[in-house]
């Protein structure tokens, strides 16, 4: 018996050298170690033999067990070695490349020139007020003294959301920024109804028409307004006011002009150039050889809008305005085509 220990014990040592992997490593641990081993049958066979023998054989058997299982665990030690210092060499790591460069995004061109927009009126005393997107034809157009069927309407052609047609308000996407006029008024005035306070807001934001898309219009667009109202303001306020805008976005020495114009909510109505600023008013490409470029509308409060909003026309007036950001931008950065604003192409928006 012990003969035969020593023969299991010289066969394990001697195949575990021929083992190269972890499968044939395995492979040899059920063979030499495992339940239906050489080895294990020799301890189920230890009940049989005498109380002599049975000491001497078991405690030969242990260290025959102790000694392929010490083998075993320095095999496996040394595969994992093998591997990974394998491993090591085809997978190099170079600590001392240098990290890869997150890319910091920045602002759309339309945002950044949002924002100038806001800080120029901003320090002129014009706060921000937000108005929606999805509005209704009463505030869009019949408050505004566009009435149903109006023909200005047509200038203006309209995405309905519900009740196109066939009811007498349907819901819409906002055309311009304008009904926020009166929801800015109504909102103010109901806070004083008998003597409203004065107003000098913008109302920056997106507005839809159902445009033929070219390089020129869009379906979506920007528009800034503006809106001051108080007792005795007149026509010069208006002009005053975008002329000092004009000086204080283009340059100090900017002129501007202002040419009769109609829009139903404002009287008198004009319309708003400024001198081209990219020639300095001698004529080029980007003004088409006039000399000015065409910024926005503008015009004094209807009185019909200020009652409309909750202001007496007959105690207070106002002026109002309506700007075209992305047509300042465009004109600013030579853009070429308004469809690239909302693209998302970053080698557009990389330029900026
Ligand atoms: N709402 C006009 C439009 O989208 C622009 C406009 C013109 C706004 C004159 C005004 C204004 O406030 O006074 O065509």
């Amino acid at each position: 018996m012990l003969e035969k220990l020593k023969d299991i014990e010289h066969a394990g040592l001697e195949a575990l050298q021929a083992v190269q992997d972890e499968a044939a490593l395995e492979a040899w641990r059920v063979t030499h170690l495992g339940r239906s081993s050489d080895l294990m049958v020799v301890f189920s066979g230890l009940g049989g033999l005498s109380k002599e023998e049975r000491p001497v054989v078991g405690q030969r058997a242990n260290e025959v067990k102790n000694a392929l299982e010490a083998a075993f665990a320095d095999k496996a030690g040394g595969l994992r070695q093998a591997a990974l210092k394998k491993s090591l060499e085809v997978e190099q790591l170079d600590v001392t490349l240098p990290g890869r460069k997150i890319p910091a995004g920045r602002l759309h061109p339309e945002t950044q020139t949002m924002r100038e927009l806001y800080h120029v009126f901003g320090e002129m005393g014009f706060q921000v007020y937000r108005s929606r997107e999805v509005e209704n034809d009463e505030f869009n157009f019949q408050l505004l003294n566009f009435p149903v069927g109006h023909p200005a309407r047509d200038m203006q052609d309209t995405y309905f959301i519900e009740g196109g047609g066939s009811s007498d308000n349907p819901i819409i996407l906002r055309t311009h920024t304008s009904p926020g006029q009166i929801r800015a008024m109504r909102w103010l005035s109901a806070m004083a109804p008998d003597n409203p306070p004065p107003v000098r807001i913008i109302l920056p934001g997106m507005c839809y028409r159902f445009e033929q898309v070219t390089n020129r219009h869009e379906t979506q667009f920007d528009q800034l307004e503006g809106l001051a109202i108080g007792p005795g303001i007149t026509f010069s306020d208006l002009k005053g006011t975008l002329a000092d805008f004009a000086r204080r976005m283009f340059g100090q020495n900017t002129r501007t002009r202002f040419r009769a114009s109609y829009f139903p909510f404002t009287e008198p109505s004009a319309e708003f150039d400024v001198e081209c600023f990219i020639c300095g008013g001698k004529g080029c490409a980007v003004c088409k050889g006039t000399g000015w470029l065409e910024i926005g509308g503008c015009g004094m409060v209807h009185p019909v809008v200020l009652k409309n909003g909750g202001y007496d026309p007959e105690r207070y007036t106002g002026f109002a305005f309506g700007l075209g950001p992305q047509r300042m931008a465009m004109l600013r950065h030579h853009i070429d085509d308004i469809r690239y604003f909302w693209q998302n192409d970053l080698r557009f928006l990389e330029q900026f």
